[in-house]
């Protein structure tokens, strides 16, 4: 199903002024997904091809991806905003606390085992803290028993090359492909 017709209370309630067809990406992946990855906002790659990452961010997270061995198809991808804000800057809050509802929404439908949120702004916005995603990815929450895990956004891996790492590190922890010694996820 069309994934506005799918959440079309959400939007038939979401004010006009945060919607706007031309800069919208709807989520991608199974209607139900052991892993789900929020990203922050999509931008003009996405937009193009109505898809989340799928720019130069996505592709780092394929290669991440396919080095530890992983289907992205098997992994619903949404994003916390999903209008591209303009000349790519960050989202608003206001525009967070417009779209947050359907993302809680996805989270009840999608039933993923657990959630992946990339970078700082969904991961605030999951875990309703002010911590700095260098200070906790990698480590898994737990809200209102839905296991989450934060990690660092693939772009900031391109401009900080020592994070790439910490996120392959922590994806493979995520999605079950720990390295020998790493600790497990299941474990937690
Ligand atoms: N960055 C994001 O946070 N989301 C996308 O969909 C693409 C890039």
């Amino acid at each position: 199903m069309d994934f506005r017709e799918k959440y079309s209370e959400f939007f038939t309630q979401l004010d006009s002024k945060f919607f706007d067809q031309e800069r919208f990406v709807p989520a991608v992946g199974p209607e139900k997904a052991k892993v789900m990855m929020i990203g922050e906002a999509p931008g003009a790659n996405e937009v193009e091809e109505g898809e989340p990452f799928v720019g130069r961010a996505g592709e780092r997270m394929n290669d991440i991806l396919n080095d530890i061995d992983v289907d992205r198809d098997e992994i619903y991808i949404t994003n916390l905003v999903k209008i591209r804000p303009p000349d790519n800057r960050d989202p608003k809050s206001d525009e967070i606390e417009a779209w947050a509802p359907l993302l809680e929404k996805e989270v009840e439908e999608v039933q993923p085992d657990v959630i992946v949120t990339l970078g700082n702004f969904a991961s605030k916005y999951m875990l309703d803290t002010s911590k700095g995603i260098s200070k906790i990815h990698g480590r898994v929450f737990t809200r209102e028993g839905q296991k989450i895990m934060p990690v660092y956004h693939p772009a900031a891996t391109l401009y900080d090359r020592s994070k790439g790492p910490e996120l392959e590190k922590d994806l493979r922890k995520a999605f079950g492909k720990e390295e020998s010694g790493q600790q497990k996820l299941t474990d937690l």
